[in-house]
C-alpha cells in the first residue's frame, strides 16, 4: 500500500484518499465506507493529495465538522470570486481551471449562499429564510395530496416490480418543491435532467450526448451546459414574476429588492432558483429510497413503525443519518488553528465528510446498523452552523407525509436486483434500486 505524500500530516493510503476523493470512488459504497471507517480510527484529520488535486484536509470526525462549520470566519465557503479563490464544492483542479475560464478568473460560478459567508450570506439567506421556516403545516394538506398522487399514478395494489428510484423516488420531491416553487408540471422532466447534470457531471449515466465523457475538461463543460440551460429558463421565470406576482417562492425571490430598494442583480434570484431546484428533490429522493432499502433487509422495523405511524419522524432521522445525501462541502481557513492537535494553516482546504460523521462511533452507538429508534440521534445531514440546509424542514415533511401515505400499504419489500448508486462524491444516493413491493 504506497502512501499519500505531501507537506504535513502523511499516514492516509493512497487508496483510501482516492476512494474518497474522486467521483469514482462512491459507486462501491462498501469500500467508501470502509474508507471513512479508516481515517476516523487511523487519521480522523489528515492531509491528502490525489493526483489532479490540489492538497487538502479530510475532516472525518462529527465533533470537527461542527467546529468547523460553526466558525465561518476562520472556515471560509466564501472567497471563491477572488484571486487565489477557493471553491466550496470539491473539483479537480482541471475543474476549477475551466471554471475559471468561463468566468474570467471566479470559481464562484453561481451567486448562491453555499458560495457566501456571513454577512452576505445572512442578507440572501434571509430572502427566503421565512417562508422554509419550521411552520410549514400550511403545506401539509397540499403536500399530502401530492404524496397520495404520486403512489396512485406509479404503484398500484398487489405486486409492483419496480426500480424505486428511477420510478417512484425521483419524481415525488421534484413534484412537490416545484409545485410550491411555481413552475408548471410539464417542465419537471428538464429539472431531472438538468439536475443530473449538475450534480452527476462524473456519472458516466448522466453524461450529454453532446459532450465527450469523463475528461475533466468534458465534466466542467458539462456542468457549464447545464448552467446555462438553467439561466435561459430562469431568465424567463424572473421576468414573468416581476410583471406578474403570484403566491409563490418564485414570484418572492423574483421580487427581492436591497435594503436600497433595488431588485438584487439577477444573478442572486437564479442561484436560489438553481439551488432549490437542485438541492430540493436529489437529497430527498435519495433519503427515501436508502430508508426503503433499510427497510427492505430489516422487516421487523418495518413492521414496527407500519403499526405506529408516530416512529415515521424516527426513521426519517435514521434514513437521513444512513443515507447522507450531501457527501460533501468544502471550507477554507482564513487563518492558522489547532483542530485535534493539528495545525492548520491560512489557505489550507477542508473537505467536510458528512457521511463520515454520520456513522461517528464517538456519537452513535453501534453506527453500522440502521436502528428506527435511535436516540439521541444528532445526525449532521443537513449541515451544522449558519449554512445548515435551508430545506430541512420542507425535507422532513416531504418524506414524513410520504411514509404516513405508503407504509400502511406496505405488505412487504423485497429487493430483486443489483442496486446501483450515482457516481459523485458531492450530492447523490441510490440511482437504481430494484425492489417487489407487494401493496395493499
Ligand atoms: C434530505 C434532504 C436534504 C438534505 C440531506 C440536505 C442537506 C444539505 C446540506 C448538508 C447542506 C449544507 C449545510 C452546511 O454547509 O452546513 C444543505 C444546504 C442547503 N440546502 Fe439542503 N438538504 C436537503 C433538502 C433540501 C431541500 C428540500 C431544499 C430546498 C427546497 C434544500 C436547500 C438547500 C439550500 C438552499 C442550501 C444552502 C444553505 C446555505 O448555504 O446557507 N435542501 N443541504
Amino acid at each position: 500500500m504506497t502512501t499519500v505524500e505531501s507537506a504535513r500530516v502523511l499516514a492516509t493510503p493512497e487508496d483510501v484518499a482516492r476512494q474518497i476523493v474522486l467521483p469514482e470512488g462512491h459507486r462501491d459504497e462498501a469500500r467508501l465506507f470502509d474508507a471513512y471507517r479508516w481515517l476516523r480510527d487511523n487519521n480522523p484529520l489528515g492531509q491528502v493529495a490525489v493526483g489532479g488535486y490540489d492538497p487538502i484536509w479530510l475532516v472525518s470526525k462529527h465533533a470537527d465538522i461542527m467546529e468547523i462549520e460553526r466558525q465561518p470566519q476562520v472556515f471560509t465557503s466564501g472567497g471563491a470570486d477572488q484571486p487565489g479563490s477557493h471553491n466550496p464544492i470539491l473539483q479537480n483542479q482541471a475543474g476549477d481551471a475551466f471554471t475559471k475560464q468561463l468566468t474570467g478568473g471566479s470559481l464562484r460560478i453561481l451567486d448562491t449562499l453555499t458560495y457566501l459567508d456571513p454577512p452576505e450570506h445572512t442578507a440572501i439567506k434571509d430572502i427566503a429564510a421565512d417562508w422554509f421556516r419550521p411552520n410549514l403545516k400550511k403545506w401539509e394538506e397540499q403536500i399530502r395530496a401530492l404524496a397520495r398522487d404520486a403512489i396512485g399514478k406509479y404503484l398500484r395494489a398487489g405486486t409492483n416490480d419496480i426500480d424505486f428510484v428511477q420510478q417512484f423516488a425521483l419524481f415525488y420531491p421534484l413534484h412537490v418543491i416545484m409545485t410550491l416553487f411555481g413552475v408548471p408540471e410539464t417542465d419537471e422532466p428538464r429539472m431531472i435532467a438538468l439536475t443530473q447534470e449538475f450534480f452527476g457531471t462524473a456519472d458516466p449515466d448522466a453524461q450529454r450526448a453532446d459532450v465527450e465523457p469523463l475528461t475533466p475538461e468534458a465534466a466542467a463543460q458539462q456542468w457549464a451546459a447545464a448552467i446555462q440551460d438553467f439561466y435561459a429558463y430562469f431568465d424567463a421565470l424572473v421576468a414573468d414574476r416581476r410583471a406578474t406576482p403570484r403566491d409563490d417562492l418564485a414570484t418572492l425571490i423574483a421580487s427581492a429588492k436591497t435594503e436600497s430598494g433595488e431588485y438584487y442583480a439577477n444573478t442572486f434570484a437564479y442561484g436560489w432558483f438553481i439551488a432549490i431546484a437542485t438541492a430540493g428533490h436529489d437529497t430527498t429522493s435519495s433519503t427515501m429510497a436508502g430508508t426503503i432499502e433499510q427497510l427492505a433487509v430489516h422487516p421487523d422495523q418495518l413492521a414496527a413503525v407500519r403499526g405506529d405511524l408516530t416512529l415515521v419522524p424516527d426513521l426519517i432521522n435514521e434514513g437521513l443519518r444512513w443515507s447522507s445525501p450531501v457527501k460533501h462541502f468544502m471550507r477554507r481557513a482564513t487563518q492558522d488553528y489547532t483542530l485535534r492537535g493539528q495545525e492548520i494553516h491560512a489557505g489550507d482546504r477542508f473537505m467536510l465528510l458528512y457521511q463520515s460523521a454520520n456513522r461517528d462511533a464517538d456519537v452513535f452507538d453501534d453506527p453500522d446498523t440502521f436502528r428506527l429508534q435511535r436516540k439521541p440521534n444528532k445526525h449532521i445531514a443537513f449541515g451544522y452552523g449558519p449554512h445548515m440546509c435551508i430545506g430541512q424542514h420542507l425535507a422532513k415533511l416531504e418524506l414524513r407525509i410520504l411514509f404516513e401515505e405508503l407504509l400502511p400499504r406496505i405488505k412487504s419489500i423485497e429487493l430483486t436486483g443489483d442496486r446501483k448508486v450515482v457516481q459523485t462524491n458531492f450530492v447523490g444516493g441510490l440511482r437504481s434500486l430494484p425492489v417487489r413491493l407487494e401493496l395493499t
